[in-house]
């Protein structure tokens, strides 16, 4: 049985402990849900003080000249290499839905002899409306296939122009081979992109060496840039030129101070902006990226792992048979979060939510908890699964308050 005493003993070893000092937590919570928005730390309340006080407070408009016009490609070369890109293939902006239309719209274009796109049947929603939106307006018929991801290299072929898949499952939390799957796609000539929503800053990722097309994620989960924050693109530099931005706005102009009514693109990843980028919101993403300077995504991954290995042995030990395993229990199928199914797996993350354990709970009846080594200790997973363990003893979550469910989940 592993020990309260045990956990303390990890955290003392634990080399990323001081970076939770960082972050703004609430004495008395657990929380399991940067998977979905991550929490505020101190060096984004600083970087917006600075916008709003010395930037737009006294600069005023002049500020759009001395640096907001470059935040959009200046973050997204600090965000690169989180997800191993070099300088100049990522651009912040947008949020991810958006993100998504440009790259689908402007990919379909480079296959035009293709009618294919796949992806995943348990991709997330947004994902897939969007999708069908680009290839409606793709000018030609085009079907989008949601295909059982297991069965994706059958389902290649010569008229598949695009494969977009999310690497991370937002309700498994599986991992998917970025690399092999990237490799099979292309061997069929078709295109591949990647939503990294629940894979940035969660797990080490290297789109360079996977040859990877395109890719766009958010950073209001494991990134913790904020409610809404401005979501990332990236191109792989050979496809920069080549792949046209479907959304043109001024601002991704090559000389939007010109005012010209015809269009042409600006240069490099600037091409893919469209409007004004929103600069209170990259302040807060500049100041979240700051703790990632003082780690590596290998160590991030390794308390990430034993953060997550963790939980899952004390719900075996504790809970046994109570509820069902649905993340892989191999490391190299498994990102940063662990889902449980139960019958009354709403009910379950209410009765959480209300002693301070704070995870979410996605449709049909799974129980998310995610795992962010910046700030979570071993302790807090020991208390965590504690109090899991005195719901189920006392029932709580059979509570009548939790047969309606609210509209966020
Ligand atoms: C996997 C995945 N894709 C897309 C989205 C949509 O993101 P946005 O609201 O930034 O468009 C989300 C949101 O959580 C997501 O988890």
């Amino acid at each position: 049985m592993t020990s309260r005493d045990d956990c303390a003993a990890l955290d003392a070893k634990d080399t990323l402990a001081a970076l939770r000092e960082e972050f703004q937590l609430t004495e008395g919570e657990i929380y399991l849900d940067g998977n979905s928005l991550g929490p505020l730390s101190k060096t984004v309340r600083t970087r917006i003080n600075e916008v709003l006080d010395d930037q737009w407070g006294r600069g005023l408009v002049r500020s759009w000249g001395t640096g907001w016009m470059a935040q959009p490609t200046r973050l997204g070369d600090r965000l690169a290499p989180l997800i191993g890109a070099r300088p100049g293939e990522v651009l912040v902006a947008d949020t991810l839905t958006f993100l998504l239309a440009k790259l689908v719209g402007g990919a379909l274009q480079l296959r035009p002899n293709r009618h294919v796109v796949l992806t995943d049947v348990a991709n997330f929603h947004s994902d897939i409306y969007i999708m069908e939106a680009m290839c409606r307006a793709a000018g030609r018929p085009i079907t989008l296939k949601t295909i059982d991801r297991d069965s994706l290299e059958s389902e290649l072929n010569d008229d598949v122009a695009l494969v977009e898949l999310t690497q991370v499952d937002y309700r498994t939390g599986e991992s998917l081979d970025l690399k092999g799957i990237t490799t099979l796609v292309h061997d069929a000539g078709a295109l591949m992109l990647w939503d990294l929503a629940h894979s940035t800053g969660a797990v080490p990722l290297n789109v360079e060496d996977a040859q990877v097309d395109f890719a766009a994620g958010c950073s209001y989960k494991y990134l913790n840039g904020g409610p809404g924050a401005p979501g990332f693109v990236y191109v792989r530099k050979s496809w920069q030129g080549v792949l046209q931005n479907p959304l043109p706005g001024w601002l991704g102009h090559a000389r939007p101070f010109d005012f010209e009514l015809a269009y042409e693109a600006a240069e490099g990843m600037q091409a893919f902006v469209t409007s004004s980028p929103s600069i209170i919101a990259l302040a807060a993403l500049d100041g979240a990226l700051d703790v990632f300077e003082r780690t590596t995504m290998e160590d991030i991954r390794a308390k990430s792992l034993a953060l997550t290995d963790l939980f899952i042995a004390l719900v075996h030990e504790r809970l046994p048979g109570v509820f069902q395993l649905v993340t892989p229990l191999e490391h190299e199928r498994r990102a940063s979060q662990v889902a449980l199914r139960h019958d009354e797996g709403y009910g379950v993350i209410q009765a959480l939510i209300e002693r301070g354990v704070i995870g979410d709970f996605r449709d049909p009846d799974i129980c998310r908890f995610g795992f962010t080594p910046l700030y979570l200790r071993f302790v807090d997973v020991y208390d965590a699964v504690e109090q899991i363990v005195e719901v189920m003893r006392t029932e709580h979550y059979l509570d009548e308050r939790f047969r309606v469910r609210s509209a966020v989940t």
